[in-house]
């Protein structure tokens, strides 16, 4: 099987690396890709938001299984216009991403198909949020109902903050926002492989989103993750697959929108259970990272599965003991704004200890100089006997790279606290 990964960041990364061990895949292509892929994958040039030259490049290179990674892409209908060359794809149509290009649609999704959210409403005026806001009380949570790459929601006890961020969004054309109530709990990551039909669970993971230890801090891309959470309840992927996964792909395929590709259920355990806290239509980053390091299952054969319509002839994923951790490392000014062009050293000397990998996010060749090239630079990602293990071995691996400005959390799957820190607000 010849695949092409589309992206360029650390989930495609780790994609690529999970693709290339898997025995049933001959070749591995990336595009737009980056320095780190170049090790295992042929990298190839390509606008991904263009799903014409994205359909070419699959034709031309013989691509089996294309797998889209960024959901930007994904809502653009990328993957429709592959899948109408007849070439399988991993990830769903345009019309199925809405589930997460629009809050409200997701939100109305999930209300038709009886799946556990905060309750909500839409609104595009001051006066349907002030009424939202006072309905539901503090802790506020506004989301712009749009894709914001992550800094369109603001969660805040500070009505005021509440109240500009809402303007500032319905000020757009078009603009609305979603006014939610407050989930309290800690936050899971659970990745649900899809054929539009039927859905395999991975193995749930839990991401660090603020910028700094201790959740404080704005929120950022993710920080760092892990799997396996011990703590949980250990059917909790059989219970969002029955609660969630499944529900929500009935509701799609009445809609004529059947899924196909990874939804991702953004959790928070709440005391009355697990509740949505948002929907996305692609693995997360660095959330999924961990879990494709314990993947026990090839991965090319479940995707080509999923894509193909046919993941009832494949088995549920298995998952090896043991467990892994991903610390990042980003770059000065990240997450407000990143720095480029500062020489990177040490990558070797942390990949080469055992079990470990450098994932590459934000990185490009000066030369033959690995530099800075965006806000998330590296990860490093160790396997161990069990997460202190795993996370010990991944610190002593980032201790041996540097970059001017770099910026790590030092508490990344340091049990209990990202139990405890669940859904942050912040005060204003
Ligand atoms: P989202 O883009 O919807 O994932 O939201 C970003 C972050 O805001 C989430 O990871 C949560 O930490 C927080 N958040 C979003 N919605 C809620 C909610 N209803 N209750 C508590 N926190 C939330
Ligand atoms: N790590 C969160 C995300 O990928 O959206």
């Amino acid at each position: 099987m010849k695949t092409l990964v589309i992206g360029t960041g650390g989930r495609e990364h780790a994609l690529v690396l999970a693709l290339a061990a898997d025995p049933a895949v001959t070749e591995v292509h990336a595009a737009p890709g980056n320095p780190g892929m170049a090790a295992v994958a042929t990298l190839h040039g390509v606008d991904p938001m263009s799903g014409s030259d994205v359909a070419d490049l699959a034709e031309r290179v013989g691509a089996d299984l294309v797998v889209v990674g960024p959901e930007a892409p994904l809502v653009a209908g990328v993957a429709d216009a592959v899948r109408a060359r007849g070439i399988a794809v991993f990830g769903p149509s345009g019309s199925a991403a809405r589930l997460e290009g629009s809050k409200a649609f997701s939100k109305d999704v999930m209300a038709a198909a009886g799946v556990p959210t905060a309750g909500a409403r839409t609104c595009d005026g001051p006066e349907e949020v002030a009424a939202a806001l006072d309905a539901f009380g503090p802790p506020y949570v506004v989301k712009d109902d749009a894709l914001a790459a992550g800094k369109g929601v603001v969660v805040t006890r500070d009505r005021d903050e509440a109240v500009a961020h809402a303007a500032l969004c319905t000020s757009r054309d078009g603009g609305r926002v979603v006014v939610e109530e407050f989930l309290d709990g800690p936050e899971v990551s659970l990745f649900a492989i899809c054929d539009g039909t039927t859905a395999h669970a991975l193995q749930p993971a839990q991401d660090f989103k603020r910028i700094f230890d201790g959740g404080r801090g704005p929120n950022t891309g993710g920080m760092g993750s892990y799997t396996p959470l011990t703590w949980a309840r250990p059917d909790l992927a059989e219970v969002v697959l029955a609660e969630v996964v499944r529900p929500t792909l009935a509701e799609m395929q009445r809609r004529g929108a059947p899924f196909v590709g990874c939804l991702y259920v953004g959790l928070a355990l709440t005391a009355s259970g697990p509740r949505v806290i948002e929907f996305n239509v692609r693995f997360g980053d660095p959330d999924v990272q961990p879990v494709l390091a314990v993947l026990g299952s090839p991965l090319g054969t479940l995707l080509a599965a999923a894509a193909d319509g046919r993941l009832t002839d494949v088995p549920p994923p298995s998952f090896r003991d043991g467990a892994a951790v991903t610390v990042v490392l980003a770059s000065a000014g990240y997450p407000e704004s990143s720095s480029k062009g500062d020489v990177i050293t040490g990558v070797e000397a942390a990949g080469a200890e055992p079990g470990v990998d450098v994932i590459h996010a934000g990185t490009a060749l000066d030369g033959d100089r690995l530099v800075t090239a965006g806000g998330r630079v590296l990860a490093v990602r160790a396997l161990g006997s069990d997460v202190a293990d795993a996370r010990a071995r991944a610190y002593a691996a980032a201790d041996r790279i540097s970059f001017p400005g770099l910026q790590r959390r030092s508490d990344i799957a340091a049990e209990p606290l990202g139990v405890v820190e669940g859904a942050s607000v912040t005060d204003g």
